[in-house]
């Protein structure tokens, strides 16, 4: 047990019908910045809601401060604040244990400015984490490492820091020649000498409380960039006689911040590395990893591959021998063992329950379910529609709303007409029924069992288990029949 740990006075309290040990003496409260604009984003969105690995920058941040199960997070928000909060709303809603809310900073003063916005939300006795809302590949266990050591008695303000190759942009961590922190000078404010410096702020910083409170008000905004600067609480804490450790971070890539749209391209490039490696790790085998996306939460089984140029999207679960192949984009799908899919298909809230065929070209959009032995082939669509044990639409179809039976061949061409116009309408086609090419099936319509719809048919009646029906007009042929000629020719 860490020594702080054993310091704490420590209750139990009921959350649902579990028992969560909680620390009642000096609860941890995570401040997150998040009120900037971004300008170099060039976005009419906040920066912190550009999207890494498909979510919104912030929600990766806002998951590793919660993995600390701190008491609270408090975030600070300003440009396009609504949808910021937004986002902060519903990842509260998801959290048991953690009070999370908002808070408006009115006029973008600095990040000093932004944290004091918060501190009222905290108690005196809290200690206090604060996050860069735009550093989206930060891990828990990086942040957690620097939770644990923080001891207040002989600490007044730790933080992370790191060795930067191109130290542009970052606050630089003055230390004296007893390797001592004294202060951090950023960028803007810095003489040639300084800018030379190789170690640099991350962001992530953290303190009691109380000290905090009373360096914020301490803070001015005398500098090149007339801000309140709480990288400014540095020097403060020294001036008081305290002790500030930076910790140096050996993966500096975690602390990466996006400002601009490269800087985004390469910390997405990291994340997708991270996410394929993970994957491959758990035996998922891809042939070309770099050309992979993953944008979302993938869960596979025993022998996967999944080939160039995929896109995974939301939440996939992939069984046992699943082929992905190249091209495919899958959106929240949960495939069953040995499902194929073909190249570029597009599946959207599909499921399979068993092995299938489905592509090449293939559209399955939401409610669709393929059962074992089915095939689904080239330029078919399918909405809302079941296909039962070893069905089959091979070629350009389009099925909406409607069941189709075990066995049942879909020519090519096959249409259901679901929609009128103003209702969707039903179609339900039996075990074993045949529809000829290029049949139209106007629902609400039942097609029987074993049934066979003779091809070309517009089908607007039930029709019967094992009959044939077929609407279209007899074929005639007249025989010996001349051409009519130019007139005034012979
Ligand atoms: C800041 C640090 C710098 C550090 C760098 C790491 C300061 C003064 N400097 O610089 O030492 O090396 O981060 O990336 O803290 N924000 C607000 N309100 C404000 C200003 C900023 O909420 O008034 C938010 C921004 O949205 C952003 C975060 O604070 O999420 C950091 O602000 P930013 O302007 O990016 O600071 P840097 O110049 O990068
Ligand atoms: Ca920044």
């Amino acid at each position: 047990m860490d020594k702080r740990a054993s310091q704490r006075s420590v209750a139990l309290c009921l959350a649902g019908s579990q028992y969560q040990v909680i620390d009642v003496s000096n609860p941890l409260h995570v401040i997150v910045l998040a009120a900037g604009e971004g300008k170099r984003m060039r976005s009419a969105r906040a920066k912190v809601l550009q999207p890494l690995g498909g979510v919104p920058m912030l929600l990766h941040v806002l998951s590793a401060a919660a993995a600390l199960k701190p008491s609270a997070m408090h975030v600070v928000i300003g440009f396009d604040a609504e949808s910021v909060r937004a986002v902060v709303d519903r990842f509260a809603e998801d959290q048991s244990n953690i009070d999370v809310d908002s808070v408006i900073q009115q006029q973008r003063l600095g990040t000093g400015h932004a944290v004091q916005q918060a501190m009222d939300r905290v108690p005196e006795q809290a200690q206090v984490l604060v996050l860069p809302g735009d550093m989206p590949l930060i891990q828990a266990a990086t942040v957690k490492q620097l939770v644990d050591a923080f001891d207040a008695s002989e600490t007044a303000l730790a933080l992370i820091s790191f060795i930067a190759p191109d130290p542009q942009g970052y606050g630089r961590i003055l230390r004296n020649a007893q390797n001592q922190v004294l202060g951090i000078r950023e960028q803007a404010d810095a003489s040639a000498e300084e800018a030379q410096i190789e170690e640099v702020n991350s962001g992530v910083l953290m303190a009691a409380a109380q000290p905090l409170n009373r360096w914020l008000s301490g803070l001015d905004n005398d500098n090149r960039q007339q801000e309140y600067y709480l990288t400014d609480c540095i020097g403060l804490a020294v001036a008081d006689g305290g002790t500030v450790q930076a910790e140096i971070c050996p993966d500096a890539d975690e602390l990466l911040g996006a400002n601009d749209p490269i800087q985004l391209a390469g910390l997405e490039a990291l994340w997708q590395q991270r996410s394929v490696d993970q994957l491959m790790r758990q035996g998922v085998r891809m042939p070309m990893p770099q050309s992979v996306q993953i944008r979302g939460a993938v869960h596979a089984g025993r022998d996967v591959t999944i080939d160039a140029g995929v896109i995974l999207e939301g939440s996939i679960t992939l069984g046992n021998d699943v082929t992905i192949s190249t091209g495919c984009v899958l959106r929240n799908c949960r495939l069953a063992d040995g499902t194929r899919i073909e190249p570029y298909s597009v599946l959207d809230g599909a499921e399979t329950t068993g092995a299938c065929v489905i592509g090449p070209f293939a559209r399955l959009r939401p409610g669709t379910r393929i059962a074992a032995d089915c095939k689904i082939g080239n330029f078919v669509e399918t909405k809302n529609a079941s296909f039962a044990r070893g069905a089959k639409a091979s070629h350009l179809s389009y099925v909406g709303d409607a069941e189709v039976g075990e066995a049942a061949n879909l020519g090519a061409g096959t249409i259901t007409c679901n929609y009128d116009g103003v209702n969707k309408h039903h179609t339900e086609i039996g075990a074993q029924a045949f529809i000829g090419s290029n049949s139209a099936l106007v629902a609400p319509v039942r097609i029987g069992e074993r049934a066979t719809i003779g091809a070309g048919s517009v089908i607007t009646r039930d029709a019967a288990d094992d009959s044939l029906t077929l609407t279209r007009a007899r074929q005639k042929s007249l025989l010996n029949w001349a051409k009519a000629q130019k007139d005034g020719k012979e």
